[in-house]
């Protein structure tokens, strides 16, 4: 049970707030790149609190800026992208990619006001198929050099997922609590076995959880009592890896996540794929009405994503820790929390938090050891889940 105090440090992403801050010294996917198109070059980004415009200017560079028109406020998701940047719709103040503004047409020829203009700018840059932001203090870290982003012997494919109407946490601390899958996903994760006794599902299979850090951030392991062994890395602090997909979470604000699945598919002898330009499909909603809350909306409970969703959503929109009783196969998603305050802290006292690197001769590769192909599923490890 935590105070709420510690409550909302962990769930608040605000600017200014401790996991807000934590956030920022991360890149965060905003958007997929094939969606800003000339037709469409403009899309609203809503992250950690902030309303940011993504856009792609004529020249084909991509900015992020803040939303909010530095003039009287109009938003420039409805501007126009010119060769120089985008120009607000309202009265065409004109911003490049760094903020800079560039003109002020409204303005005598001669008036010199609009180089005291500076929006709000982050930077941007491209990789699996995403577009990718920094919203922390500059100079901004390297991307984190994990395999399911950088091996080359494969294609990728993303899988946009319907939005979560609930706090960052809690899908994260679900990545630490492998008993959930032998109750919730009990018949979704079953492979076809009768299940004999609902009331204890799959939960007889299991030997034991471990849990331990790493030097990227967190496992969870699950033995099996067949000896199978069953291994999940949580990339530090928001991304899982399940399979061979990487599970990121983004905090749009403290009450919504906007969640890309990028999966890799291995090439079958190794060969190098050089344009990886990974298509995205868009997951259904996993409830009904898809924008409303529980209780007033009900989720399909037919495959293991959208039970996920249920678990998480019907949490809370945060979920109120100070009401909670949390038991032995709880310990890792007590883990988790300690890590976080402990991050924290870090960055508060000017540190670099777990995984932020920067120097390019000291990145190492995160080999999560992905599965070469569906035979390899009987070699001591996990068949290729559906579940985590
Ligand atoms: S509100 Fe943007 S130019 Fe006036
Ligand atoms: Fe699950």
């Amino acid at each position: 049970m935590l105070t709420k105090e510690e409550n909302d440090m962990l769930t608040q992403v605000g600017p200014g707030t401790p996991a807000g801050e934590l956030l920022r010294r991360y890149w965060l996917p905003v958007g997929v790149a094939n969606e800003l198109t000339p037709e469409n070059p403009t899309q609203t980004v809503r992250i950690l609190g902030e309303t940011l415009v993504l856009f792609r200017d004529k020249s084909g560079t991509v900015g992020l800026l803040n939303d909010r028109c530095q003039h009287r406020g109009a938003s420039l998701t409805y501007g126009r992208v010119e060769t120089r940047g985008i120009a607000c719709p309202y009265h065409g103040w004109l911003y490049d990619t760094k903020g800079d503004c560039l003109e002020t047409p409204a303005e005598p020829c001669e008036s010199k006001f609009h180089l005291t203009v500076k929006q709000k700018a982050y930077p941007v840059q491209k990789l699996v198929g995403l577009y990718w932001a920094y919203l922390g203090p500059l100079p901004a870290p390297l991307m984190t050099n994990f395999d399911i982003w950088f091996r080359q012997d494969g294609h990728r494919k993303l899988f946009i997922q319907p939005p979560l109407d609930c706090n960052w946490f809690q899908p994260m601390e679900n990545s630490m609590d492998p008993a959930h899958l032998q109750i919730l996903h009990q018949n979704t994760a079953n492979r076809g076995r009768s299940i004999q006794d609902t009331t204890r599902g799959l939960t007889d299979d299991v030997q034991e959880f471990d849990f331990y850090e790493t030097s990227y951030g967190l496992m969870k392991r699950r033995t099996y009592k067949n000896g199978m062994i069953d291994e999940h890395p949580v990339i530090f602090p928001n991304i899982l890896r399940q399979g061979n997909v990487g599970q990121i979470r983004v905090p749009m604000d403290d009450t919504h996540t906007k969640v890309y699945f990028v999966r890799f598919f291995p090439t079958a002898n190794g060969e190098i794929v050089e344009h990886d330009d990974p298509p995205a499909e868009y997951i259904k909603p996993y409830k009904n009405p898809p924008d409303a809350l529980h209780p007033f909306t009900k989720f399909r409970m037919d495959a293991v994503q959208a039970q996920d969703h249920m678990a998480w959503e019907t949490q809370g929109p945060i979920c109120d820790r100070t009401q909670e009783r949390l038991t032995s196969s709880d310990r890792g998603v007590i883990l988790l929390r300690e890590v976080m305050f402990r991050e924290i802290k870090k960055v508060q006292q000017g540190l670099d938090p777990m995984g932020v690197i920067r120097d390019p001769a000291n990145n190492p590769f995160i080999d999560t050891h992905l599965m070469e192909s569906i035979e390899q599923s009987s070699n001591n490890r996990a068949p290729r889940a559906v579940n985590e």
